[in-house]
Order: C-alpha cells, then structure tokens, then sequence
C-alpha cells in the first residue's frame, strides 16, 4: 500500500503545561496510558493521522531539561508549543522559552508550522485563546505558519482541530 509521509514533531511548552496529557488524547486507544507522570527528559510517541505517521519527540518542560530541547530542532518538520492558559504566572517564561526558541538557528530559518494548545480552558479562571496569543506576541511570527487552538487535554477537546490544521501544512 501507500506509505504515509513521516512526520517529526516536537512537543515543547512548560512544564504541567500538558504536552503529555495531549499526546496520549492523539494516540490510539489501546495504546494510551491510564496514567500521565512529569516526563523526565522526554518520550518518544508515535501515532498515525488519515495521510501521516507522526513521531513526536514529547519534551520535559521542566528547567532542569529545558536545554535537551535544541538537540531535536535540526530534525523536526513542526512543533506543538504548549501553553497552561491558567498560569498567568508563568506566561513570561512561557514567552521566554517561545523566543528563545524561534531565535534559534536550527529554527530561525525554516518555514515549519507551529501549532500552539492554549491548553486547560477548562479552568475557570483561564485565558482565552486570543488572550494567550496577544501575551506571547504570536502576531510577529511572520516567517512561519502558526495556529492557535484552545483546547482541554483531558476531555480531548481542541485537539483534533489542531491536528488538522498541523496536517493540512505538513502534506
Ligand atoms: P512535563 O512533562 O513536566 O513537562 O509536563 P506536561 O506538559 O507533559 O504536563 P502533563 O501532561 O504531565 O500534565 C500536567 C497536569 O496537568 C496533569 O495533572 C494533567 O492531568 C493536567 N492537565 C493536562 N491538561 C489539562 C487540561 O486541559 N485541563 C486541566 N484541568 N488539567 C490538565
Ligand atoms: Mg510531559
């Protein structure tokens, strides 16, 4: 048959953002944990879409890993960006972290989607969607295609609408 293109995505976003919670939603049923832990360094997940097959590199947001991030840009094709919409604390670093990141070298110069999860609108107090993307200043992301859904990881909602639109720019 047809093999699906492979994919390489990078799941980064703070730590107890939900970047695990999200990539368990996207797996197959039968292979999804009954159980998210804090990711220490990181996982490798795969799953398949309608013409994909994804490896996701499912990074530790904590500090301490932060800097095993860069050692996966060269070969990503998309990054998943993970934002708690609920932590107004810690948008700056979520911010900081985006910079950082899109002034890398390895990033800077090529055109792969980023799709942002403002994650948790479950929470009362969270963000709304636009609301995150005016703190983040996504609005400057020129050179890059760039989505943000919101969405809530543990009842699954949001998520197939971003991985969709993910998809739509990775055929
Ligand atoms: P690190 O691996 O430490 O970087 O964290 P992570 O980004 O992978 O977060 P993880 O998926 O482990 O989720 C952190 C906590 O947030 C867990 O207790 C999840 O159940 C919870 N969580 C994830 N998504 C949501 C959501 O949409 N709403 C709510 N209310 N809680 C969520
Ligand atoms: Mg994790």
């Amino acid at each position: 048959g047809l093999r699906k293109k492979e994919v390489n995505v990078l799941c980064l976003g703070l730590d107890n953002s939900g970047k695990t919670t999200i990539i368990n939603q996207l797996k197959p049923s039968n292979t999804q944990a009954q159980e998210i832990v804090p990711t220490i360094g990181f996982n490798i997940e795969k799953f398949k879409s309608s013409s994909l097959s994804f490896t996701v590199f499912d990074m530790s947001g904590q500090s301490r890993y932060r800097n095993l991030w860069e050692h996966y840009y060269k070969e990503s094709h998309a990054i998943i960006f993970v934002i708690d919409s609920g932590d107004k604390l810690r948008m700056v670093v979520a911010k900081e972290e985006l910079d950082t990141l899109l002034k890398h070298e390895d990033i800077r110069s090529k055109k792969m989607p980023v799709l942002f999860f403002a994650n948790k609108m479950d929470l009362r107090d969270a963000m709304s969607s636009v609301r995150v993307s005016q703190m983040l200043s996504l609005e400057n992301i020129k050179d890059k295609p760039w989505h943000i859904c919101a969405s809530d990881a543990i009842k699954g909602e949001g998520l197939q609408e971003g991985l969709d639109w993910l998809q739509g720019k990775c055929v």
